[in-house]
């Protein structure tokens, strides 16, 4: 079930149903959220005809289909097509994934393609949601390395074990596909950081080379910052690149107990 952020005082209604493409041989029904600040009417679900012949395999290849040969003002954020830069993740039958990745053929059964953006945000347009929180939760774990110990002449070091405790945690894309779907974030997300900060909080707790740890994690002893994990792993299932931020999650309150510094 998607859960959305309508806006204010509005409702979702059924939208325009696009005509099928002529000479199409096979189709693929898209039916997509749109909603448009500036022309004061609801959010609707609009109705389009995928041409299968004329289009690549993919989710994020049918919207691109729909906006160059249907309707140009369809808004939605890409940039890689390669699962790499997670800007094009949204809701597709009622899973928050990456369009890029996601085959038209994977969805629902043959049927019509459910598309809406990132659940319980707020949206800009069409299927693109506002990410400024997010963003700013994952700031504020700063997630960069800090030292004090003199810099080196060529580099920070790291041994190969050391450097493989950051495999799980480095692939993370900031998709946003796990924050979105966990109910912790939904409810508490100004004050909770959610999976995706927390997963990232956790990549740099954990790095040999990093000389901050026990600042990092008095900054996450809080009780909304951090205990809003409620174990759930919604997070988990989510997760485009397979990873697991509740496990991250877990380690971090592990390193909360156990600390010595
Ligand atoms: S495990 Fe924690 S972070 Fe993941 S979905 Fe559940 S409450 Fe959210
Ligand atoms: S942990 Fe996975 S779902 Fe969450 S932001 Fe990173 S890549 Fe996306
Ligand atoms: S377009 Fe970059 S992850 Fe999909």
């Amino acid at each position: 079930m998607v859960q959305l952020t309508l806006p204010k005082n509005s409702r979702l209604v059924e939208g325009k149903v696009w005509p099928k493409p002529s000479g199409a041989k096979e189709t693929t029904e898209f039916k997509v959220y749109r909603w448009n600040p500036e022309d004061g009417i609801n959010p609707r679900v609009d109705t389009f005809y995928v041409d299968r012949g004329d289009c690549g395999p993919m989710v994020l290849d049918g919207l691109i289909w729909i906006k160059s040969k249907v309707d140009a003002s369809l808004t939605f954020r890409r940039s890689c097509r390669e699962g790499i830069c997670g800007s094009c993740a949204m809701n597709i039958d009622g899973t928050n994934t990456l369009a890029c990745t996601k085959g038209m053929d994977e969805c629902n059964s043959g049927g019509a393609v459910k598309i809406y953006p990132l659940p319980h945000m707020p949206v800009i347009k069409d299927l693109v949601p506002d990410l400024t929180q997010f963003y700013a939760q994952h700031a504020s774990v700063e997630p960069w390395l800090k030292t004090e110990t003199r810099a080196p002449g060529t580099e920070w070091r790291q041994s190969r074990d050391d450097r493989e405790k950051l495999d799980g945690l480095y692939e993370c894309i900031l998709c946003a596909c796990c924050s979105t779907s966990c109910p912790s974030y939904w409810w508490n997300g100004d004050r909770y950081l959610g999976p995706a900060a927390l997963l990232q909080a956790y990549r740099w707790l954990i790095d040999s080379r990093d000389e901050d740890t026990g600042k990092r994690l008095d900054d996450l002893e809080d009780p909304f910052k951090l205990y809003r994990c409620h174990t759930i792993m919604n997070c988990a299932k989510a997760c485009p690149k397979g990873l697991n931020p509740a496990k991250a999650i877990a380690e971090i309150k592990h390193m909360m107990v156990t600390r010595q510094f």
